[in-house]
């Protein structure tokens, strides 16, 4: 079973691991604690069978979201983590009022596009050169949360 609920100062320790494990410019522990606290922004944990499993996290200026990190233990990969912390951070944005989520994935992350794009994000732009180690572009994607007039 997948639980939901707000990052804690006692998770930063696998938080940190975890950001090593899975990425070659990890956050450091001060990155992810500022993301823990304050008045805009949100770190989520998914917690599957009891065990810390994943992490989500996202920040908001005015009407718009911005992702900033999501990640799911190598070991509990493949079991809708990723998916429900997106549900989770979805529902709170439209709790939010937000008109849309954003975030960039490397162009050759073929998983996290294949999640995003199944939670119903759409690819909206590249930015060319935007990775470092190694460099690469970013693939926008955009989950629009309200109808848009036209
Ligand atoms: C990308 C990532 C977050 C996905 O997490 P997850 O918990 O395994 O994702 P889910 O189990 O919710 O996957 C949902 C769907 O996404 C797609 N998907 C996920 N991983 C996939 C993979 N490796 N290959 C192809 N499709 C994949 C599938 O459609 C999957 O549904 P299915 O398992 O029923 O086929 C995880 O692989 C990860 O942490 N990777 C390293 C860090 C990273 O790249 N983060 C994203 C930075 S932008």
């Amino acid at each position: 079973m997948i639980e939901i609920r707000p990052a804690l100062p006692d998770d930063l320790d696998w938080l940190c691991k975890l950001e090593e494990e899975s990425f070659s410019l990890p956050w450091t522990r001060e990155q992810l604690e500022g993301q823990m606290s304050g008045e805009n922004k949100l770190l989520l944990v998914a917690q599957l069978d009891g065990r810390p499993a994943g992490y989500m996290g996202l920040y908001w200026v005015l009407d718009e979201g911005y992702v900033t990190n999501v990640c799911t233990s190598a070991e509990y990969r493949r079991r809708g983590v990723a998916s429900a912390l997106i549900n989770s951070v979805t529902e709170r944005a439209r709790e939010l009022d937000l008109s849309f989520i954003t975030l960039e994935v490397r162009a050759s992350n073929a998983a996290a596009h294949s999640v995003y794009a199944k939670m119903g994000f759409n690819d909206v732009g590249v930015r060319p050169g935007y990775y470092e180690k190694p460099a690469e572009d970013a693939v926008i994607m955009t989950l629009y949360l309200k109808e848009v007039e036209r």
